[in-house]
């Protein structure tokens, strides 16, 4: 049986004495070399690397924290948990929820979820609302609800979340032999750039430049404001006032790195070159930063050293937006010859 992450990573988190873990065996995520894209990005061979998240139980990162949200929960004699999420959060609280046997409800943008993300909640069991808004909406009628109802709210604004998140961060300093000189990845709500940034300060020695991309059409740490109205096809990102914007600017500031942003259409033409070049399928939202990536490349800002991209969830959180793009399979009769 694989060891809990808590228990692999104790020394290095503040765990209660005695706390019973929850867990669904999450962590140990691939970490894969990705030479199609060095070369596509002018980058040397065995430069670049993918870590992929969507290998965790409910297939996003969302379970490093959770597996420590959800223990202390249950130890602290919560009623139920509650989040609001655009849609991975929500899959990770109602499965850990299920296993803990603690009533869960997920405060959902409606119209603004992954199928696969909205399955997963209803499948686990957790009370789904759909809440005519947006994720922020969302997020404030959660937090409202928990303070009314006395539930613990699971979302990264609860420490624990970030807590266990670092994680990440542990194990590709462990798999590379040192933290990478670069990280790429996406940033939404900003307490995964934030968790990382602990960890890899944690653990002190060669520190990454954080690199974060959001989307263009909602980049409130670019453009420096709150963005009233987010707009992106990489729904999980669709967020315009991010909760740990602190810690993301911080993260930025200290590594020498950088937030930038990418359009939608540079997301999902990254999103497709990992799928057919690399064999990768991760979901829109993680190819944020592998289209950050690439884009530096082509200005012809190569990011020097080992690069590490952080893909976020598994592609088949959506199996929507694959369909989107033009697709004509061949109708034949079972008897008949196929062309290929
Ligand atoms: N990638 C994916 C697949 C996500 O689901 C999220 C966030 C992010 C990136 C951004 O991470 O918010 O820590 O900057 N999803 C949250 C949710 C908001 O509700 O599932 P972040």
């Amino acid at each position: 049986m694989r060891r809990p992450l808590l228990e692999r990573f104790r020394q290095r988190l503040s765990l209660p004495a005695g706390l019973s873990i929850v867990s669904l065996g999450e962590g140990a995520t691939p970490l894969v070399r990705a030479d199609r894209l060095a070369r596509a990005c002018g980058l040397e061979e065995g430069s670049v690397h993918l870590k992929c998240e969507g290998a965790n139980p409910t297939g996003s990162f969302k379970d490093r924290g959770m597996t420590l949200a959800i223990s202390k929960a249950l130890s602290c004699g919560a009623k139920g948990v509650l989040c609001a999420s655009t849609g991975n959060t929500a899959a990770s609280a109602a499965a850990y929820a299920a296993r803990a046997g603690l009533p869960c409800a997920v405060f959902l943008p409606e119209g603004h979820v992954a199928l696969g993300k909205l399955a997963q909640a209803l499948m686990h069991g957790a009370r789904v609302i759909q809440v005519a808004g947006s994720f922020d909406d969302a997020l404030a009628l959660a937090l409202r609800t928990a303070k009314e109802r006395g539930w613990t709210v699971v979302n990264s604004s609860n420490p624990d979340r970030l807590e266990g998140q670092k994680t990440a961060a542990f194990e590709i300093a462990e798999e590379l032999g040192r933290a990478p000189d670069h990280q790429f990845m996406p940033v939404g709500n900003a307490g995964n750039i934030t968790a990382y940034w602990r960890g890899y300060r944690e653990l002190g020695g060669v520190l990454p430049r954080m690199m974060g991309f959001q989307a263009a059409g909602a980049a409130p740490l670019v453009l420096g404001r709150v963005v009233a109205k987010p707009k992106t096809v990489a729904t999980a990102i669709r967020i315009g006032n991010p909760v740990s914007r602190e810690g993301a600017l911080r993260a930025r500031d200290e590594s020498g790195g950088a937030i930038g942003k990418v359009a939608d259409a540079q997301i999902l033409s990254a999103y497709r070159f990992l799928a057919r070049e690399e064999g990768v399928f991760c979901e829109p939202s993680s190819a944020a930063g592998v289209a950050g990536l690439i884009s530096l490349c082509r200005a012809r800002k190569q990011p020097r050293g080992v690069v590490v991209c952080i893909l976020t969830g598994h592609g088949l959180k959506d199996p929507q937006t694959p369909l989107t793009f033009k697709f004509k399979p061949q109708r034949v009769k079972a008897a008949g010859a196929v062309r290929l």
